[in-house]
């Protein structure tokens, strides 16, 4: 029987460059950010907001290891324009929140922050709602790609500058579901 940490697993073989992000490495830098988001927001009130679609993996691992009492709620947006593979900044809300965020303690969970544009509208909005904090907290970091500064808070990797998918990441819609996050192959990308 094939391990899940192997790609051969998951048939994305053919399109993987190389694991940047072992599963084991993933699931050790995540329960360390969960036990520092904890020990920041003990007796607050706080709510995960998570970014869907590629943030679902990271935020359901993540609070498990939150051990503060917290509630989670989704926003699914879409950028203009795409390049299905770069933003481009233009952000339309696709599913708002259900929660009321005014004077909460609101925690952003990002799969990816690349050029900054996403967040950036995404702060904006959330910040003329009045929450007590708006904090981000962002799995990846392409810093090197960054055109709009955005403060994050908490860091799970900073990347380099190269196409990532696997743990909520997609390959055009598919392959969320990998356990890893897997460099994509050069000549995959022209296909
Ligand atoms: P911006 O440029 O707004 O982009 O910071 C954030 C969004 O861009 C997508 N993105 C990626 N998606 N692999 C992906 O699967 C990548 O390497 C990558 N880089 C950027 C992603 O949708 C993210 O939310
Ligand atoms: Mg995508």
């Amino acid at each position: 029987e094939t391990p899940v940490e192997s790609p051969s697993s998951w048939g994305c073989e053919h399109l993987i460059d190389r694991i940047l992000i072992p599963a084991d490495v993933l699931q050790r830098r995540i329960a360390e950010l969960g036990a520092q988001i904890s020990r920041d927001y003990a007796g607050k009130d706080l709510v995960l907001v998570c970014v869907l679609k590629g943030g679902v993996m990271f935020l359901t691992d993540l609070m498990r290891h939150i051990t503060v009492p917290h509630e989670i709620d989704f926003m699914a947006i879409t950028s203009y324009g795409i390049g299905a593979r770069q933003s481009t900044g233009v952000v339309r809300i696709l599913m708002d929140l259900q929660t009321n965020i005014e004077g909460r303690h609101v925690l952003i969970v990002e799969d990816i922050v690349d050029s900054g544009r996403t967040l950036d509208h995404i702060l904006r909005l959330l910040w003329t709602r009045n929450p007590a904090t708006l904090r981000v907290c962002a799995l990846l970091d392409k810093r090197a790609r960054r055109e709009i500064q955005v403060p994050l808070d908490y860091v799970g990797f900073e990347i380099p500058n190269v196409f990532v998918f696997g743990y909520g990441l997609d390959l055009d819609e598919k392959f969320r579901n990998i356990p890893f996050i897997a460099v994509l192959k050069a000549d995959a990308l022209e296909e």
